[in-house]
């Protein structure tokens, strides 16, 4: 039957989905999957339902597309789809809510203080930078791809780092800046059958892994093999899946983490349940590694589409 590739939105994330989901509809149509582009900010989900479609790939990032909103109309309309289910999509997108579950599993973490928007008081944002020490980073809980965060390296950076963030959402994440390594893990399949992916390691330039550089400059490297030591990969791995199990994901999904120069423990930072698939993104990266190909991943995640 006929597959839709759903791409673009209308969360902050729109220009990203659009080539993640480009290259999905292309890799589809190359392997002769009749499949075709549909963008939710142009038409009505609905018309998925009235054209017959019965699978979805779901190539749309941050809300409305990543936060199981889609996924619950897809669920109502009897529609499969790629990916998490409701639960762990709505949990995945909200950082503070996918710590405080991880939290109860034991995983590690970086320390962090929630304020909220209404409640941003120099007094309160003092207490933050008190707590969690210098640099930090502030970040809306609900965004993707870097959008509204700020590495703070001085307390009087602070209150623009709180009011940019404010701006994507009602809650503005402060966390402990782990000094060390960024590191992305993918994950593909559900429950015990989850494996994950290499691991790779991202070098930034000095100023930092930002959303400029993330998708449209050359200026940041990425490792896979990670050069990390075997143990210490697979110990980053079995977290990741620990993570990836804790919130119910299936199909596949990302985690982000930080590896602490000074002892190489690892924190989590956030789970991607539906990560970029752009030239520029790292989940197609690890699978090649891994000797899948980008259409072979694509065809795979397809093949997994569920209700
Ligand atoms: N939020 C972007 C798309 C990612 O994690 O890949
Ligand atoms: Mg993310």
């Amino acid at each position: 039957g006929k597959v839709a590739v759903l791409m673009g939105g209308s969360s902050a994330e729109r220009d990203i989905s659009l080539m993640s989901g480009s290259g999905v509809l292309q890799a589809l149509q190359s392997q002769g999957v009749d499949a075709q582009a549909f963008d939710p900010a142009e038409r009505p989900l609905a018309e998925l339902k009235s054209e017959g479609f019965k699978r979805c790939f779901i190539a749309l990032h941050g809300r409305h597309g990543e936060d199981g909103t889609v996924q619950g109309a897809l669920e109502l309309m009897g529609i499969a789809y790629t990916g998490s289910g409701v639960m762990a999509s709505a949990i995945a997108m909200d950082k503070v809510m996918t710590k405080r579950v991880w939290a109860a599993e034991g995983l590690p973490l970086p320390r962090q203080v929630v304020l909220r928007r209404q409640d941003c008081s120099p007094g309160r944002i003092a207490a933050a930078v008190a707590e969690l020490g210098l640099p930090l980073i502030v970040k809306p809980p609900h965004e993707g791809s870097s959008l509204g965060m700020t590495k703070v390296e001085q307390a009087s950076q602070m209150a623009a780092a709180v009011e940019l963030a404010a701006r994507h959402d009602a809650v503005v994440l402060c966390e402990e800046f782990i000094a060390g390594a960024e590191l992305t893990c993918p994950v593909l399949g559900e429950g015990d059958a989850a494996r994950a992916l290499p691991v790779i390691r991202i070098v930034p330039p000095a100023a930092g892994y930002d959303y400029n550089n993330k998708y449209f400059t050359d200026e940041v490297k990425y490792l896979v093999p990670s050069g990390l030591e075997p143990a210490l990969e697979a110990e980053v791995q079995g977290i990741v899946l620990r993570a990836y199990r804790a919130l119910g994901c299936r199909g596949w999904g990302r985690a982000d983490l930080m590896l602490r120069a000074r002892d190489n423990k690892p924190f989590l930072l956030e789970m991607n349940t539906s990560p970029g698939m752009t030239g520029h993104s790292l989940v197609p990266m690890s699978a090649r590694a891994a000797g899948m190909s980008y259409e072979q991943l694509c065809l795979h995640l397809l093949s997994q589409a569920a209700l």
